[in-house]
């Protein structure tokens, strides 16, 4: 367990851990390379340690030199492994490689930890099965551990992403590079563009188009370039730092620069509505953010504003403390990710002292005006690093906390309470 106490005074600069996004399509994209790739600022996390395991696993060179890793690509491209691949808590890990192995030839196997095995897979098994792979877990939802028989090539589909996720898409297009044709892949929502951006740094046939709110990505059969990847920091832990300089009585924080990609800022929108005091900066090719302390009012939040939900725990720490009724529409995806963090940021919310409700997807938190207000926390985070770090930005902003669960930072951020701790000194 870890109790997180109180703190008067926040000041300082935080640097959060690489994109984690980005850690694991670098290191994918470098394996399917034929060459050296150098990548720099890797999320040090245990999610992007599997991906780059399981690279090493099918033939990859994977070598550490200080904070560089430089991943080369069999010239003869991967091969399948006799060991399972371990994917732990990391459903980017699972999804993506699932969308790889489909077009590399043979039989693999894909495991992960009880949060991970209780993820539906489905979403990535169906379309892949569609391109001629055949992918098998366990029930309807396809739950790991995975076994999948890959083949080349493989059918190049047209495929309608049917929920936001940028995982799917990115598992088929990371599949469409041993098609057939051409894939395309329309998503109604725009989810984070990451594979797409990387996969045209490295020189791979991709056309992306807008289409109204979403987008069309087409893929044709090739093998990306060695490259050298410069990651930038990630967004959705800077969200953390942000929210805590927001909600605190007495934080100046500066957050270093992030990703600026709107798909990945959105909560930044939110937390201004919310009256937030913010201050965002271009710097190092991304956005540098101030915040300091002030009071929030309540707002209401769709999903599409912050694909892929992954800022919701923090923003309903945010609406917990702001004065009036906040409301979050449309909050399906929020229920599959690490732990079910629909009903995960209730309790959270309701365990700081707020009155809350759901009525189908959507929900709603009655703030309680301040973090002062906020009750002791004494809160089980299960294996959900986000569900941590929001538990723990609640107690130090309010009257303390007390985690379980907390060593599950390490699967995206390591050093989260060393950066909390520093803001107090
Ligand atoms: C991610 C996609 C997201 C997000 C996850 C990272 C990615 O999930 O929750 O943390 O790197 O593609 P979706 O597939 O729901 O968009």
């Amino acid at each position: 367990m870890r109790t997180v106490s109180p703190t008067s005074r926040l000041r300082g600069r935080v640097r959060v851990p690489g994109d984690k996004s980005a850690s694991h399509r670098a290191i994918l994209i470098s394996a399917l390379a034929d060459g050296e790739s150098a990548l720099e600022g890797l999320s040090r996390g245990d999610d992007v340690a599997c991906t780059a395991d399981i690279v090493e696993h099918l033939g990859a060179t994977v070598t550490w030199s200080g904070e560089r890793l430089y991943v080369t690509g069999p010239p003869g491209g991967l091969s399948p492994s006799d060991a399972p691949l371990w994917c732990g808590n990391s459903g980017t890990t699972m999804r993506l490689v699932s969308g790889l192995l489909a077009a590399v030839p043979g039989t693999h196997h894909l495991a992960g930890d009880p949060s991970l095995s209780s993820r539906p897979m489905d979403r990535v098994a169906e379309p892949l099965e569609r391109m001629g792979a055949s992918v098998s877990g366990t029930g309807e939802r396809v739950f790991a551990p995975l076994t999948i028989e890959g083949r080349r090539p493989l059918r190049a589909i047209h495929y309608e992403v049917p929920v936001p996720s940028a995982q799917v898409k990115s598992a088929l297009i990371f599949a469409g590079l041993g098609g057939d044709g051409t894939t395309v892949i329309t998503e109604a929502t725009r989810t984070r563009p990451t594979t797409e951006k990387m996969l045209l740094e490295a020189g791979v046939d991709v056309v992306v188009d807008e289409s109204g709110t979403g987008r069309v990505v087409r893929v044709r059969p090739s093998r990306p370039q060695p490259h050298t990847w410069r990651v930038p920091a990630d967004p959705s832990q800077a969200a953390f730092f942000v929210v805590l300089g927001a909600l605190h009585n007495d934080a100046e924080i500066v957050v270093e620069a992030i990703d600026d990609a709107p798909e990945r800022v959105g909560f930044l929108t939110v937390l201004s509505r919310m009256g937030a005091r913010l201050e965002l900066t271009p710097a190092n090719g991304g956005l540098e953010v101030l915040v300091r302390s002030g009071e929030l009012v309540a707002t209401d939040i769709h999903s599409s504003e912050i694909p892929s939900v992954d800022e919701v725990p923090i923003l309903a720490v945010a609406a917990a403390a702001a004065t009036g009724r906040s409301h979050f529409r449309a909050m399906a995806e929020l229920r599959l990710k690490e732990s079910d963090r629909f009903a995960g940021s209730l309790r959270l919310a309701h365990l700081l002292g707020c009155e809350v409700g759901s009525t189908g997807d959507d929900f709603w938190i009655e703030g309680v005006g301040s973090a002062q207000r906020f009750s002791h926390l004494s809160i089980d985070a299960g294996l959900d690093h986000r569900m941590v770090m929001s538990s723990a930005v609640a107690g130090v902003s309010g009257r303390g906390a007390d985690i379980e669960g907390e060593s599950t930072v390490s699967s995206s951020y390591p050093h989260f309470f060393d950066n909390l701790e520093e803001l107090t000194r």
